[in-house]
């Protein structure tokens, strides 16, 4: 087989490009900001392989374009951006970059916590604003985090290690998932399965671990914030449309809940304009997993997917790997 050609949307870091570039000719997208669609679907044509970021949609469109394409590699672990039974039936492998960011995101999922309950970025501002003339007793009253009760909704990879993040704060970790995990697991992060109507009515805290599906699409909406805690407050780490953003702004303003703390949103870059003035939200530009030994992580990781199918192997993180099973022949043709 001649030498792959690649997309790559992103210049990535040295480490992912170093594999990329002995693979195949990359074709890379240099910008910071995301490739505009209509570049996006004229370079795709002709390629064998794309590595892209979570704001490029693979969906039949973009098949349609690149009948060539034979892996789709996203350096994300939420792979709602690709329409993997589509890809399925166009014969390509989809993979995304699990495992390497846990720690990193639920990090972010603390911070975010502590910056809302704390009211660090009000208080940020507030000083920068030259408005400090010295210490007072009741100045930014805030709440505490450490022994409250957290309610994780998705109890995956990174719902677990913010769990485990709890331990150390000393806080009443309740869960619900899919599926309740192990009972060995739920021992080690003292964590007690709990059904969602309950989650919300003891949680001071509920924090969102979930893939965007149609199932928790605005998971979190008017009727489910009036379920919770008016104490309360809500984190998002997981994927915008999981919060129905204008239902969470009326309740931000009512006094429904508390606060909220938000890293992603319904329609990225666009943050609902009712949120902006409020207080008692913070709003981080998706940046949960932004380290720079995450990203690096994950941009090797995506660059190894395609390096493996390329070698006739099977992507350690291929979504739909019975697209494998047709047989050598089409792997690496
Ligand atoms: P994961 O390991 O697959 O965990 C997701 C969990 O959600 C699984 O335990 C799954 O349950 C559960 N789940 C799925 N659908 C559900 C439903 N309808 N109701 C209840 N639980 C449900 O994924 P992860 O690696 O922890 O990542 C979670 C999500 O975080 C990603 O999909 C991504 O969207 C988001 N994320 C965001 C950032 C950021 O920068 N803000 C960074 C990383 C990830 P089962 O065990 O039953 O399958
Ligand atoms: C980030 O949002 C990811 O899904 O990796």
């Amino acid at each position: 087989m001649s030498r792959p050609k690649l997309l790559v949307t992103h210049l990535l870091f040295p480490e992912a490009r170093e594999i990329l570039e002995s693979l195949g000719d990359i074709d890379y997208w240099r910008e910071p900001d995301a490739i505009p669609r209509d570049e996006f679907l004229k370079r795709i044509a002709g390629k064998d392989g794309l590595v892209c970021l979570l704001t490029e949609k693979v969906n039949e469109e973009t098949l349609a374009a690149a009948p060539q394409l034979r892996i789709a590699a996203t350096v994300s672990v939420g792979y709602d951006n690709i329409d993997v039974p589509a890809c399925t039936r166009h014969y390509v492998v989809a993979t995304n970059t699990p495992g390497v960011l846990d720690d990193t995101t639920a990090d972010f999922a603390f911070t975010l916590m502590l910056a809302v309950a704390r009211r660090l970025v009000e208080a940020d501002k507030w000083l920068r604003s030259g408005n400090w003339s010295g210490w007072q007793f009741d100045q930014f009253i805030s709440t505490d985090v450490w022994g409250k009760t957290l309610g994780i909704i998705g109890f995956g990879r990174i719902g677990r290690d913010v769990a485990r993040r709890a331990q150390g704060f000393r806080m009443r970790v309740i869960y619900y998932n899919r599926n309740r995990v192990a009972p060995e697991l739920e021992r080690e992060l003292n964590a007690e399965y709990v059904p969602l109507d309950r989650l919300f009515a003891e949680s001071d805290f509920v924090s969102l671990h979930v893939p965007l599906t149609p199932e928790t699409r605005h998971l979190i909406n008017a009727d489910t914030l009036k379920k919770m805690k008016r104490t309360a407050f809500l984190i998002n780490t997981s994927r915008g449309p999981v919060v129905d953003e204008a239902a969470l702004a009326a309740a931000l303003k009512a006094g429904t809940i508390a606060g909220a703390a938000l890293d992603v949103y319904e329609r990225e870059p666009l943050v609902n304009p009712d949120l902006i003035p409020l207080q008692n939200v913070v709003l981080a530009p998706h940046l949960g997993s932004s380290s720079l030994e995450t990203r690096t992580k994950m941009a090797v990781l995506a660059a190894k997917n395609v390096a493996a199918f390329f070698a006739g192997r099977q992507p350690p993180n291929a979504l739909n790997p019975e697209v494998l099973a047709r047989g050598s022949e089409d792997v690496a043709r």
